[in-house]
């Protein structure tokens, strides 16, 4: 079979190799990818948005399985795109249409979806700009910290949360009247503020059967001891220490199901990935966010602990055929770390020449910012490589993961030395006095 996967990030080159490995595959494409997957399959110059593009590269290289890596083409209806046109609507492609993918693509309506199927979230309102002087209102009677969340798509930048009511009166202001993030803070959310550790859980689903894959943590805040500005992601572990069979348990039961029958009495035919963000607070889960893809980096650390060929459920999955398929789960701990450029998440340089990469590790080495220019690999984003440890405990994975990223080098590189370490020493029953 044929494979297109869209995408160009670290996500993209894991599932490239994970793809990769089956013999179900005969020809891989990646677009438009990175010159890390340029070792694994072959790049095809068509950018995520073009579906016309795309469309007509199915056509001409028999593609068999689409995967859609990042939320904009879901958003944008990449998969309604292709239902609505005779030649493309019987392949197979998989991640949601324009209705699903506005769990992700619209706070308000997951969190209105929640409510609707007793979803255990945190309480919200929702405000729009004519709204505004109730908006103040509210945000005086509440109790900080006080958390505001633009509604659309806002590069991972749309939530604030403040301990000063002043501060988000500000913020909110600029969200609503001076319209910081555009159209995606024509609608605010103000929420309750949960307390608890967090993780998430994936969901591969065809719109009525699921299979759960393995959890993990990331690591978001740019500095070691979770400090500084929020980032795409600078780490992940998995499986995650807190997520007992209980935990997991109630997550299937109070989450997942319900928001499968969810999307089927709304009639929305979801087939792709749920990626749940969930706090667990004093050992009961509540869902933060929604999104309708697989994570970065959580996929370069879920992906490396699926044992099974992973074709057979992606392509059930997105043909409505998942009913009694299964993966097969390893017990070993997974530890990726995220090398980026200096200066990310604020300014950086591109560019730089990445030195290593043909070093023998025992690490996987996932490319994301980077490209091929003149027989050399240079960075070419902020996030540049995730470099991903597996061994039978967390702190071999751990040494295993930087003994990796201390091969690799070039000028200005910055990572997180404490990927994991949390868990280290994390007893099973602290979950509790979250
Ligand atoms: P989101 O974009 O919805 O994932 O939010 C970004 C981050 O803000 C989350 O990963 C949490 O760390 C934090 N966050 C979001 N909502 C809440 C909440 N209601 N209470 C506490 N922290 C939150
Ligand atoms: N690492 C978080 C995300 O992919 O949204």
């Amino acid at each position: 079979m044929n494979i297109l996967i869209i995408g160009n990030g670290g996500r993209e080159h894991t599932f490239a190799w994970k793809i990769k490995q089956s013999n179900l595959c005969e020809n891989l494409f990646v677009a438009p990818g990175n010159a890390g997957t340029t070792g694994t399959a072959q790049n095809i110059p068509i950018a995520i948005d073009d579906f016309e593009k795309l469309g007509q590269f199915c056509i001409d290289r028999k593609i068999g399985l689409v995967v859609v890596g990042p939320e904009a083409p879901l958003v944008n209806g990449i998969r309604d795109f292709f239902e609505n046109r005779p030649q493309l609507k019987t392949i197979p492609l998989l991640g949601p249409g324009k209705a699903g993918a506005k769990l992700e693509g619209s706070k308000d309506f997951s969190k209105q979806f929640m409510l609707r199927h007793s979803i255990p979230t945190a309480k919200a309102k929702t405000f729009q700009v004519n709204e505004i002087s109730q908006a103040i209102e509210y945000l005086d009677a509440c109790t900080p910290p006080l958390v505001l969340k633009a509604d659309g798509l806002a590069a991972g930048k749309g939530v604030i949360i403040t301990e000063s009511k002043e501060e988000a009166k500000q913020a909110i202001t600029e969200m609503l009247v001076e319209k910081k993030f555009g159209a995606a803070s024509t609608k605010v959310l103000v929420e309750e503020f949960l307390s608890g550790i967090e993780l998430s859980v994936f969901v591969l689903t065809d719109g009525k059967d699921y299979i759960i894959l393995p959890e993990a943590k990331d690591y978001k805040r740019i500095g070691e001891g979770d400090t500084g500005p929020n980032t795409g992601g600078m780490g992940a572990v998995s499986p995650v220490v807190f997520a007992t069979a209980d935990f997991m348990k109630k997550v299937e039961e109070r989450v997942v199901k319900p928001t499968i029958s969810g999307l089927q009495k709304e009639g929305i035919d979801y087939r792709g990935f749920i990626f749940i963000g969930l706090m667990n607070c004093q050992g009961n889960p509540y869902v933060i966010e929604y999104n309708a893809r697989m994570g970065d980096p959580e996929t370069q650390v879920v992906l490396p602990r699926i044992k099974s060929d992973i074709i057979p459920v992606l392509l059930a999955a997105a043909q409505g055929e998942l009913k009694g398929k299964a993966i097969e789960v390893a017990d070993e701990t997974a530890v990726t770390v995220v090398m980026v450029s200096g200066g990310y998440p604020g300014n950086f340089e591109k560019g730089k020449v990445i030195n290593g990469l043909t070093s023998p590790t025992e690490a996987l080495v996932f490319q994301a910012g980077t490209k091929e220019s003149g027989g050399r690999v240079t960075t070419d984003g902020g996030r540049v490589l995730a470099i991903t440890g597996m061994e039978a405990g967390l702190a071999d994975a751990r040494e295993k993961a930087y003994h990796g990223v201390a091969k690799l080098t070039w000028e200005g590189l910055y990572f997180r030395k404490d990927i994991g370490q949390d868990l280290l020493n994390f007893q099973s029953d602290a979950s509790a006095k979250f």
